[in-house]
């Protein structure tokens, strides 16, 4: 057995509703010209029905073992609110769930497609400077997960649900309940609603959609964050993480996970992390950088690179034809091979709606950020393989939370309020299925 204190937070994904469905529920923000809709279907998450659903990361995730008598770190908390009028003719609520306990308990030997290093079948594999494991044993764990079904309260005022549970496959169930205690690796999300309010649900913790974000490359991100806990110098606390996939000839991913690539870019609010990225040091920078009037601007070019921009750039491993020097992205952590761009705040961000100096959006600076996650997504490099068409870069996920990077004993707490994704009116005028720049 082989345990890992806090080296990787759990992640929560929250998944919304799918993009046909937000259509027919969109709501407007405000009108006239250049005004923005908002493509969730259920703008701030204020519906009393949710849908959530958690997935566990490690640095192991190909080699695919799993925790004892856990089944595979994924469920989901899906469920509507039925209201009926009773003796009294007062409402009276019913949760009604829509995923069984046995579908949130599928375990290993059930089909699923994956585990790979790079996209090629792995095992457990060799401690590394990059990757150490305690006790060169190998692999990190995966988590226990324990799930506190979204139940109302005893006065059917309030839906609370969550997730909660640890990296330390031998920590007693009695300690797991006191938080984040001792010396126990801890991780939980709750969530909450008041029925009937026009408050939104309030996430504490992590959070991450993932929701079809439109094809758009114009949409914004609009977030409430309060970080109360930052989780140390090595947290990698991401006001915004998104995530795409496509090959590098450009064309899009098909489940073949030899040569998909999933592509992250990350904002990185922690202001105890660097920027790696140096005029002195080039192979963690990204080859280009792009201003949103277009101009580019080559990373040889000390006098105008934004070199204190980026925190660190990977290319994929199977990227054949990357710049040199480089470096390459961890082979072990995603189902597919990988590309990361994390960038630190910094003012070429600020045209974006991003965070301009260290410190903006963290530990005492609660913020409501619109983030032009559509135009940054356009405007960041991405490695192809030269003379391919240009991938069209759809992000499937986008997600605000952090991964604790080899630390013991550190910890992280935020609230994520008022979520939601907008789009241009004009888009969601055009009607379902028919135009290219939109979603539906
Ligand atoms: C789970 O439920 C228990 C019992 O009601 C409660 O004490 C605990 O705080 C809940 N934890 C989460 C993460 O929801
Ligand atoms: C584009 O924006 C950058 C950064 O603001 C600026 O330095 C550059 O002069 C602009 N280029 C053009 C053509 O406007």
């Amino acid at each position: 057995m082989t345990a890992w204190p806090a080296a990787a937070a759990a992640s929560l994904l929250i998944a919304v509703l799918s993009c046909c469905e937000a259509a027919q529920a969109i709501r407007t923000h405000g009108g006239g010209a250049g005004a923005y809709v908002s493509a969730l279907g259920d703008p701030g998450m204020r519906r009393d029905g949710l849908r959530v659903a958690w997935e566990a990361w490690n640095f192991c995730n190909e080699v695919g073992q799993e925790a004892p008598g856990m089944g595979s770190p994924r469920g989901a908390d899906c469920f509507d609110l039925e209201t009926s009028v009773g003796e009294d003719g007062q409402p009276v609520y019913e949760v009604v769930h829509r995923v069984s306990d046995a579908e949130n308990n599928l375990r290993a030997g059930d089909p699923f497609p994956g585990a790979a290093e790079n996209g090629r079948p792995a095992r457990p594999f060799a401690q590394t400077s990059r990757f150490p494991c305690p006790g060169g044993a190998g692999c990190m764990n995966q988590p226990l997960v324990f799930h506190n079904r979204t139940a109302l309260d005893a006065g059917s005022r309030w839906l609370r649900g969550g997730v909660f549970g640890t990296y330390e496959l031998d920590a007693a169930d009695d300690r797991l309940g006191l938080g984040s205690g001792g010396d126990v690796s801890y991780y939980s999300v709750t969530w909450e609603k008041e029925v009937a309010s026009t408050n939104g649900w309030v996430f504490h913790h992590k959070l991450r959609t993932s929701k079809k974000v439109p094809e758009s490359p114009d949409f914004k991100v609009r977030v409430t964050l309060e970080v109360k806990q930052g989780g140390g110098p090595n947290s990698q606390f991401y006001l915004m993480d998104m995530g795409s996939c496509w090959k590098n000839n450009g064309k899009p991913c098909d489940g073949d996970t030899a040569t998909d690539v999933t592509r992250y870019s990350e904002m990185i609010i922690n202001p105890d992390t660097p920027a790696w990225c140096k005029p002195s040091r080039i192979d963690p920078c990204p080859p280009w950088h792009t201003f949103r009037n277009g101009t580019r601007v080559h990373r040889s070019d000390a006098a105008r690179f934004p070199y204190a921009a980026y925190h660190v750039y990977c290319s994929p491993g199977n990227a054949r034809r990357a710049e040199q020097p480089t470096t390459y992205c961890d082979a072990y952590s995603n189902p597919q091979t990988q590309e990361i761009l994390q960038l630190v705040p910094h003012p070429v961000w600020g045209e974006f709606g991003y965070p301009t100096a260290k410190g903006q959006g963290w530990i005492g600076d609660p913020r409501a950020w619109e983030l032009d996650v559509g135009a940054l997504s356009q405007a960041l490099y991405f490695y192809q393989d030269p003379g391919t068409t240009p991938a069209r870069r759809r992000w499937t996920s986008l997600d605000v939370g952090t991964e604790i990077y080899v630390s013991e004993n550190a910890e992280a707490e935020w609230t994520l309020s008022g979520f939601d994704i907008l789009v241009p009116d004009t888009c969601a005028k055009s009607g379902q299925g028919t135009s290219n720049s939109c979603c539906w």
